[in-house]
């Protein structure tokens, strides 16, 4: 005699892969030879004072059998035909996880918004350069340092390229792009050159082989140091906030003549002292100054009718400075549990 129970435990924990197995279930069970055809054919068998609940366990077999066929038949004639009797399209798609503009990108264009609102435009060049552009031009001297192996990456040419052997290197500084603009275009000026360059510096907190710099000047008549500061004072205050002092320090660049460095108050404790600011209060964030008249004739631009200034920011230094980030490396790891935090910044 057959196990009823048992088999109406099997039923209910059927569950089928496929197509297939439901069907060796259904003739099984209720195919025309199957368990339950065999079952009802007992029925005459059983004694009369034990049929009725004989009859009653075979149905609730039977009716087991049935749901499970059902439950499952439905759900491989879905994959089968591609039905979408189970999918609600009105509901919301899965968002789809949108990318963060990355910090030094977010601050790049904001500094173009920034001088764009002053009249500034944008200009670009090359990041390999020639030694003209990225030093003769701007009044490097043939022996100044900054032209040494230490800090240059000199770019190997093939046999017959002859002529660019030694000269051709890795921009080490966004300069070079006014160069090319000062070749390209007649006074007045005023643009600004965001770009990469690259430098042999050991790799740490606050260097890194390469970075990037925006380089910005103005040649016009009459443009005076006033102009500069005027401009960087602008530049600063909205870049940091309307209570941004700046302050500027004699220095020197070959092609500028005077020169200076550019200290804002220290953005982390507002000028009371800190580590970020080495507990003076200020923090350098570009070179700048007058261009030498001496560049000017290099390319060409009347010194006697002309003057300019130009300056040169680490966009890194900016980034790190407005978002309190101590490390630069970061920058180029790559870490989305760092790029996230960016998420939705404009
Ligand atoms: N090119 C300089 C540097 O890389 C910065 C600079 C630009 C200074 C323009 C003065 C004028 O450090």
């Amino acid at each position: 005699m057959l196990d009823i129970e048992a088999l109406i435990e099997e039923t209910k924990s059927f569950a089928p892969a496929n197509k297939e197995e439901l069907e060796t279930f259904r003739v099984r069970f209720l195919g025309k030879k199957g368990v339950l055809t065999e079952l009802f054919a007992k029925m005459k068998e059983v004694a009369p004072e034990e049929r009725k609940s004989f009859g009653l366990q075979v149905n609730s077999l039977k009716v087991a059998a049935e749901d499970r066929l059902n439950q499952f038949k439905d759900a491989f004639e879905d994959a089968d035909t591609g039905s979408n009797q189970n999918i609600d399209l009105s509901l919301p798609s899965d968002p789809n996880p949108l990318g963060s503009f990355h910090p030094l990108s977010l601050v790049r264009r904001k500094i173009i918004s920034i001088f764009s609102r002053i009249g500034f435009n944008v200009s670009d060049g090359p990041e390999i350069e020639d030694d003209w552009h990225n030093f003769s031009a701007l009044n490097f001297p043939p022996e100044h340092p900054a032209r040494d192996m230490q800090d240059t990456f000199f770019i190997d040419v093939n046999p017959d390229q002859e002529k660019y052997k030694g000269s051709l290197a890795l921009r080490t500084h966004t300069s070079s792009i006014q160069v090319r603009v000062m070749e390209n275009q007649a006074p007045p000026i005023r643009t600004i050159c965001p770009g990469r360059v690259y430098r042999n510096e050991a790799i740490s907190a606050r260097a890194h082989c390469f970075f990037h710099q925006v380089e910005g000047f103005y040649i016009d008549e009459n443009v005076s140091f006033a102009d500069l500061k005027q401009t960087l004072l602008y530049f600063s205050q909205e870049m940091f906030g309307a209570d941004t002092k700046i302050r500027l320090r004699p220095s020197y660049f070959p092609f500028t003549e005077p020169s200076a460095e550019m200290d804002i108050s220290c953005t982390i404790c507002k000028g009371k002292g800190c580590n970020i600011c080495k507990y003076t209060g200020w923090v350098e964030i570009l070179g700048c100054g007058m261009i030498d008249p001496a560049v000017l004739e290099n390319n060409k631009i009347d010194s006697k009718k002309y003057s300019g200034f130009a300056f040169g920011m680490g966009i890194e230094r900016i980034t790190m400075l407005k978002y309190s980030i101590k490390d630069l490396r970061i920058f180029s790891e790559n870490d989305v549990r760092f790029l996230d935090q960016f998420k939705g910044v404009r």
